[in-house]
């Protein structure tokens, strides 16, 4: 069975010597928590026996066009539709040619065509047929058509020549493919944060906040943009300048934030809550200053609505990822307040100490979630983001998928 939320690469291979290369593309795309399937031409498996593939992928190897075993099983079709993204890795001169000009008399060749995903082809051939213009217009003819071309680079070539045609290293096809949109994790979603602390207003010129800086949320909203989510953020006042890219709404108290994520939360895929909201706001706001009178005087604090709870409550609710900030029993109160306010996830942090936390650059979170738990280490709040984004990418994908 298919992990959850494991990117697809489809991974064929053509004959040339280049071919042992792929085994190890194989190993680098699984370790990067991708799914590899592999197609090989019957000259491939000349070169390197299908077992090594199976083995590396733990999937079974496709090599034939037409066997009833395989058509049942996985046909062409449907591994062109399972795949994310398909990579041609080595692409020979011959299948560079056959695929330029729409023939489809072999698996690989088939799946090119079948294929509506992103298509990446690393080529690998002698110098001289590189060189060749014939080589070179179908080249250009495949990426007018939208072919992605990795390498090749040059050297020494196991014909002995030296010149341009060895099949790109398999870390910089795995970098390219990674960086492929399809293959981010929350491509097209729409994500929503919160950042930053509200302020709740005495008096014109005084008010009442806390010590957030937005910058958890803010790392948040980037590490999202960068896992290809369409990304709003609603901003209490903070000091950060505001990532390239998403749209932002800039907000100053409870109420303010809770109108601008309510109107947008609708709209969400899923919803985090990284502000530090107010949870009392004084009764009313005074106009004017409030003079220095008696030696003592009361604030009346009502509270204020609370925009997680009201978040999880909607129809279609999103995902919704809440934060807890805790001082003390911080695993006791992350879970009644995933409980209570019926959240899908909630990353708990220590605030009040030394380390982490509000205004720092750095922070460690415990993750819950129904049944589940990871314990994210004190780091830069930047990477924190992102490993927590890929978390709740998984349980996501994983809440759609069932
Ligand atoms: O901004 P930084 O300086 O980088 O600091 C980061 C942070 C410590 C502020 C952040 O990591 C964090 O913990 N944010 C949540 C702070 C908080 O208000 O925690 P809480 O335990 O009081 O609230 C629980 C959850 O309810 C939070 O998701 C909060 O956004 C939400 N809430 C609270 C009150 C309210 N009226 N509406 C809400 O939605």
């Amino acid at each position: 069975m298919d992990t959850p939320f494991r990117k697809h690469v489809l991974l064929a291979i053509c004959g040339g010597i280049a071919a042992y290369k792929s085994a190890e593309l194989v190993r680098l795309l699984r370790k990067q928590g991708c799914e590899v399937r592999v197609v090989m031409t019957r000259s491939a498996r000349e070169f390197v026996n299908p077992l090594t593939f199976q083995a590396l992928s733990g999937n079974p190897v496709h090599t034939e066009l037409l066997d009833v075993d395989e058509e049942n099983a996985m046909g062409h079709i449907n591994l062109a539709r399972w795949a994310d993204v398909v990579v041609i890795a080595p692409t020979t001169a011959n299948t560079l040619a056959k695929c330029a000009h729409g023939l489809a008399d072999d698996l690989v060749t088939t799946l090119f065509l079948a294929a509506t995903c992103p298509v990446y082809m690393a080529p690998a051939m002698n110098q001289a047929m590189w060189n060749k213009a014939i080589t070179q217009e179908n080249i250009r003819k495949l990426e007018n058509y939208g072919v992605n071309f990795i390498g090749p680079g040059s050297g020494d070539q196991a014909c002995g020549e030296i010149g341009k045609g060895r099949m790109a290293e398999p870390a910089e096809i795995c970098q390219r493919l990674l960086a492929e949109p399809r293959m981010t994790v929350l491509q097209s979603v729409k994500v929503l944060v919160s950042a930053g602390p509200t302020r709740e207003y005495i008096a014109s010129v005084r008010y009442i906040t806390n010590r957030s800086s937005g910058k958890m949320g803010y790392a948040l909203a980037r590490a999202a943009l960068q896992a290809g989510a369409q990304v709003s953020l609603v901003s209490g006042p903070v000091n950060l300048s505001s990532p390239a890219g998403l749209d932002i709404v800039n907000v100053e108290t409870a109420s303010q934030m809770y109108d601008a994520v309510l109107t947008r939360a609708v709209n969400a895929d899923i919803y985090i809550g990284a502000a530090a909201v107010a949870d009392y706001r004084p009764i009313a706001m005074e106009k004017d200053k409030i003079k220095k009178q008696a030696d003592q005087t009361n604030l009346v604090l009502h509270k204020t609505k609370d925009i997680l709870t009201d978040v999880a409550r909607l129809n279609n609710a999103p995902f919704t990822v809440g934060f807890a900030a805790e001082t003390n029993d911080l695993e006791v109160y992350a879970q009644e307040k995933l409980r209570k306010k019926n959240l899908d996830m909630i990353a708990a942090n220590w605030v009040g100490q030394e380390q982490g936390g509000f205004d720092s650059e750095q922070n460690a979170l415990e993750v819950f979630w129904d049944q589940g738990h990871a314990s994210l280490a004190m780091t830069d709040k930047n990477q924190l983001a992102e490993q927590l984004i890929n978390l709740i990418a998984t349980r996501f994908n994983e809440k759609n998928r069932s």
